[in-house]
């Protein structure tokens, strides 16, 4: 790394076990399951879960090559350093790059997608001043603190698994078992509704980015990017049969509240309410840790003079990379006020799968004695979301166009740093 007196800033490693979970576990449960849960029943129909059960060997292959990583060095940026020292450094300022814009995109949408469900309980409210307000209240908290951004995270994690464990155990006494007929697994459907579904996996590996700020990190990193894939894993493929069992396909595709309209069903008002709760504190979580991985990725890049060195500055109280909060919070409270739900989540996505597809390059490079996974895990995760990439294609060309366009904004911006700025 080049030497700079960023150096000697040193985050603190002040987060357990549970709280790093809870960090990847606020990334992964938001709009995915909240909405897109209706996109996905409205292609597989009954066989719903399979489809989510595919989306999540995917993300296995992936969160197991970060899993390899963190192991091997637990490095604050993640892949944007792993990228940068395993692959090139091109390669490295795009992982870094694509993540920024992916997060930021996201939290964006993840806003809006809190002040629609807002919207739902309070019809008089206008949805992108709710949502700028929401960006600048957690810009301000991720200033205050890791712990104390941690501690609001851990508190909205429980009460969100806590509404989807309550959707489960009710909603499963309500289930009429016609609606699983009939059941057609193997129709391509249900590869297209887990490609949609994987959206709703992203964020496992967000705690790999904050890793300098987690105690015992070699130890504790891997084990939250796992233990948090296979909690939401479960509660998903839980809370997708439930949800087809009350309204069947025709209950959830088309709808923009799928779980809030599949509880409806049971007809308890109360049930409707606490699921609608439910999906705001799951987009609330989901902002919440995009603003700090994004903060702590433009930290790891002011850290080797990859963006101005001035946004990787501590705060001398509050020890966080205040300058990068504020950027991250400004920009996105800016596209909360302006942008429009849809047109983001596809770019989203697609800068996602490309970052992803560097980690499982980054960890198949790896040159050490003894390996945790075995050398096909990258290769297959790598094969998988290339895959995936190259279905956005088919699937959403208007979100490749966006994606290949930020990402070659990326490499002029890359080339720019590299040949203009420096003497
Ligand atoms: N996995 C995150 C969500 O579902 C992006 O909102």
């Amino acid at each position: 790394m080049k030497s700079s007196k960023l150096d000697d800033a040193m985050l603190k490693p002040t987060l357990g076990l549970w709280d790093a979970t809870a960090i990847s576990i606020g990334a992964i449960i938001g709009a995915g399951i909240f909405v897109v849960t209706g996109i996905g029943a409205g292609l597989a129909g009954s066989a719903l879960a399979i489809s989510m059960v595919i989306a999540a060997v995917i993300a296995l292959f992936t969160a197991l090559s970060f899993a390899e990583l963190t192991t091997w060095q637990p490095k604050e940026g993640s892949i944007y350093e792993y990228a940068y020292s395993l692959i090139s450094p091109l390669a490295g300022f795009l992982a870094g790059w694509m993540w920024i814009l992916s997060n930021i995109f996201g939290g964006a949408a993840v806003s809006l997608g809190f002040a629609y469900y807002l919207k739902e309980i309070f019809p008089a409210i206008q949805p992108n001043i709710t949502a700028a307000i929401l960006c600048i209240a957690f810009t301000l908290l991720n200033f205050l603190g890791i712990r104390e951004s941690a501690f609001v995270n851990n508190i909205l994690v429980i009460a969100k698994i806590a509404v989807l464990t309550f959707f489960i155990i009710f909603g499963l006494t309500y289930i009429n078992p016609a609606n699983f007929t009939p059941f057609e697994p193997l129709k391509i459907e249900v590869l297209s509704a887990a490609f949609y579904i994987f959206f709703a996996y992203g964020g496992f590996a967000r705690v790999a980015v904050i890793a300098e700020e987690v105690k015992n990190a070699k130890r504790n990193v891997p084990k939250a990017i796992l233990f948090s894939l296979a909690i939401s894993t479960a509660l998903y493929i839980l809370v997708g049969v439930v949800a087809l069992g009350l309204v069947g396909k025709l209950g959830l595709e088309g709808s923009r509240s799928p779980l809030a309209d599949a509880i409806g069903v049971t007809g308890n008002v109360a049930a409707i309410y606490l699921v609608s709760v439910g999906g705001l504190l799951a987009t609330a979580t989901v902002l919440l840790t995009s603003i700090l991985g994004v903060s702590r990725i433009v930290y790891a890049m002011a850290r080797r003079e990859d963006l101005p060195q001035v946004l990787g500055n501590l705060h001398s109280k509050y020890k966080t990379p205040y300058f990068s909060v504020f950027m991250v919070g400004g920009i996105m409270t800016l596209l909360a006020l302006f942008i429009d739900l849809s047109q983001v989540i596809a770019i989203s996505t697609f800068a996602l799968l490309f970052y992803y597809s560097l980690a499982n390059v980054s960890a198949l490079r790896l040159k050490i004695k003894k390996r945790v996974y075995p050398r096909f895990v990258p290769v297959l995760g790598f094969t998988s979301c290339l895959t995936l990439l190259i279905f956005t294609l088919f699937v959403s060309p208007q979100s490749w166009i966006a994606g290949v366009s930020g990402l070659f904004l990326g490499i002029i911006c890359y080339f720019i740093k590299e040949n203009l700025l420096k003497e």
